[in-house]
């Protein structure tokens, strides 16, 4: 067993530029070039352009806007909104997933695969399920969901989850998320020319943005996506671009929903479509993804991932791919000059995410099976329009063990057997390890890729040090991905371990990197930390356990940080949130938020010293709880 070094990873990618050169492709490399070097106004988050009188930016000559606005009023104003663009991305997709719940029937397209886990949420939501209708509960759990998008009094239902120490600290700050619209709504009205320009205002609605996607918007995603379409267990996969198949049809699913992407998989294993696949001279079709999307279903059917956010270029560029599937988020509008250059089909499904030079076959609950069947019918059709001349796929992949959602991992931990516990179905057998030191503490490995970082290497690194320190990391997003296509996720890595999380990974046998999922599962991430504080006692900040995203680039990456922090959990980044041009800002999220919350921001572009803090950290919150 040998990890794929990013080195590996780079000399892969140049052998496809090459191809692109012969093509006319743009890339992602080529427009950075173009891009550099990056306005230092906006880098520095001192430009101002809410409203006509302006853009105003700052600088030591004009200190102030045209208002009067100071940078740091205008720094905390545009993260707020940032903040804002992430929260409202994250709960509609959540929203989505309800509308989808909502209408899913016993003979409709979409069902209800986990009605366990339906009835679970109904109960704690005080909802009767004796003697209902599946269906019929799931049309009002739905329903339920839908209204915490907007209703007009109290706080999200999914707040109970937390422990209550956590939901006190939300009370007393004036935090905790009302309707998951309205938080949105509020942070665009309050960073409106001519409201809120004081940094603490700004920052507390920041994390309550925040709140509403983790413990609202997001939540929902999480939890009604598995309702639907099943809770991930840990199934075996494959990653990186060497999954394509150069004899097959290959359709790639790119972006967040999993309700298009999961149609398109029923479909393409259907031996109809199939045999329409042979039909045009392919041996089969091979289903893989990129981004999120494909998280979603690797972590249910063991789908292989092409790729990461920026490898997205990288799978038309084998020359080798029929279709590109995409729904919503993190697509680059790249990819339609960019599968022009190739016979590649770009088909947007989405009113949320639509591109010039795709095709755009419009997808709902009502049509999905339909329109799902026309797309892998496309792409097969596509087939013989391969240039075989420009096909060459990267002869990489590795295996990896991914779906460890939290019912997962609590299953399990029951595969640790210590006589002092004998309780199973809880999250003490974790506690106990790291109680007893055998392993120091759990880092959360989140985001994106991010040009400004080496892509994958922050990730691949930072996890290699962690797992040797006995320190286990669970990951989601493209953070997951960079995980798989090293190798971190076969649980051969466990050789790479110190030997107490070693010991953990033979005994529970698991990798030493979990994949929890989707960037929308983060909300798992949350629900685990909240597991561990019950089961322990100890409030969520006393917990050895931080986040962290090193390449992360999203507004959706900063809404995140803003709840993860929000819980109580230290969060450290590698790319600054365009917050450096303001003392304030900066001071108030890297330390002043943590007197209202016990937890705050790192930001540290060096990889080593980001590493070593986050061990430093762990053993801190070790030390002060005695352990
Ligand atoms: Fe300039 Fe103030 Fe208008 Fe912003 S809100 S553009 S700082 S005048
Ligand atoms: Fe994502």
């Amino acid at each position: 067993f040998k990890l794929t070094s990013v080195d590996e990873f780079e000399a892969a990618t140049a052998r496809l530029l090459e191809t692109g050169a012969k093509v006319g492709a743009d890339s992602w490399q080529l427009r950075v070039k173009n891009q550099s070097p990056h306005c230092k106004f906006g880098e520095t988050g001192v430009c101002c352009r809410i409203c006509a009188m302006g853009p105003c930016r700052i600088t030591p000559k004009a200190p102030r806007g045209i208002c009067g606005c100071d940078v740091h009023g205008i720094v905390g104003r545009n993260y707020l909104k940032f903040t804002a663009g992430g929260a409202a991305t994250h709960s509609d997709h959540g929203r989505e997933i309800c509308h989808t719940l909502y209408l899913s029937a016993e003979d409709g397209n979409y069902k209800v695969k986990d009605p366990e886990k339906l009835k679970r949420i109904a109960k704690e939501w005080g909802v009767e399920t004796e003697g209902k209708d599946i269906y019929d509960l799931a049309h009002e759990m739905a329903e339920l969901a839908l209204l915490e998008y907007g209703k007009p009094f109290g706080t999200q239902r999914w707040l109970k989850r937390a422990p209550q120490t956590t939901q006190d600290i939300w009370d007393r700050e004036g935090i905790a998320p009302r309707a998951i619209d309205r938080e949105v709504s509020t942070s665009l009205h309050m960073t409106h020319m001519g409201c809120s320009s004081k940094p603490e205002a700004l920052i507390r609605q920041s994390l309550r943005a925040g709140l509403a996607d983790g413990w609202g918007g997001s939540m929902c995603g999480t939890e009604f996506s598995d309702v639907l379409f099943g809770t991930p267990k840990p199934i075996d996969t494959e990653a990186n671009l060497g999954v394509m198949n150069a004899e097959n049809v290959n359709i790639i699913v790119h972006g967040h929903d999993p309700s298009l992407s999961e149609m398109i998989c029923e479909y393409a294993d259907d031996p109809e479509m199939i045999a329409y696949a042979k039909s045009f001279g392919a041996k089969g079709i091979t289903v893989s993804g990129v981004c999120c999307t494909s998280n979603e279903v690797a972590m249910r059917r063991g789908i292989p991932m092409a790729g990461n956010f920026l490898q997205q270029e990288n799978v038309v560029l084998t020359g080798a791919c029929e279709a590109i599937v995409v729904d919503v988020q993190c697509i680059f509008p790249a990819l339609g000059p960019l599968s022009k250059c190739f016979h590649t089909k770009f088909i947007t499904t989405s009113p949320i995410a639509q591109m010039p030079d795709s095709e755009f076959i419009e997808f709902h609950a009502e049509n999905a099976g339909e329109n799902a069947k026309a797309i892998v019918k496309l792409a097969c059709e596509n087939f013989v329009n391969r240039n075989k001349d420009l096909v060459y796929i990267p002869d990489m992949k590795q295996k990896a063990t991914v779906g460890y959602s939290v019912e997962a991992i609590v299953k399990v931990l029951d595969g640790v057997t210590n006589s002092q516990v004998d309780e199973t179905g809880t999250t003490k057998p974790l506690i106990e390890c790291i109680t007893s030191g055998v392993i120091r503490g759990a880092v959360a490995m989140v985001g994106c890729n991010n040009p400004k970082i080496r892509p994958d290497h922050a990730h691949i690194e930072l996890m290699k040090k962690l797992i040797a320190n006995d320190i286990v990391v669970i990951a989601s997003g493209c953070a997951a991905q960079a995980a798989a296509k090293a190798g971190l996720m076969d649980k051969q890595s466990k050789d790479l371990c110190g030997a107490g999380l070693k010991r953990v990974c033979e005994l529970a046998d698991i990798p030493p990197v979990l994949h929890m999922g989707s960037c929308v599962d983060i909300s798992r991430m949350m629900i685990l930390a909240a597991t561990l504080a019950k089961d322990s006692g100890l409030k969520i900040s006393q917990l050895p356990v931080v986040g962290c995203a090193p390449e992360w680039m999203s507004e959706k990456a900063v809404s995140i940080g803003n709840y993860v922090v929000a819980t109580g959990i230290d969060t450290f980044l590698g790319v600054d949130p365009y917050v450096s041009g303001s003392s304030e800002v900066a001071e108030l999220l890297t330390n002043g938020v943590r007197e209202w919350v016990e937890a705050a921001y790192t930001v540290e572009k060096d990889i080593d010293k980001l590493v070593d803090s986050m061990i430093d950290r762990i053993e801190e919150k070790r030390a002060a709880i005695g352990i």
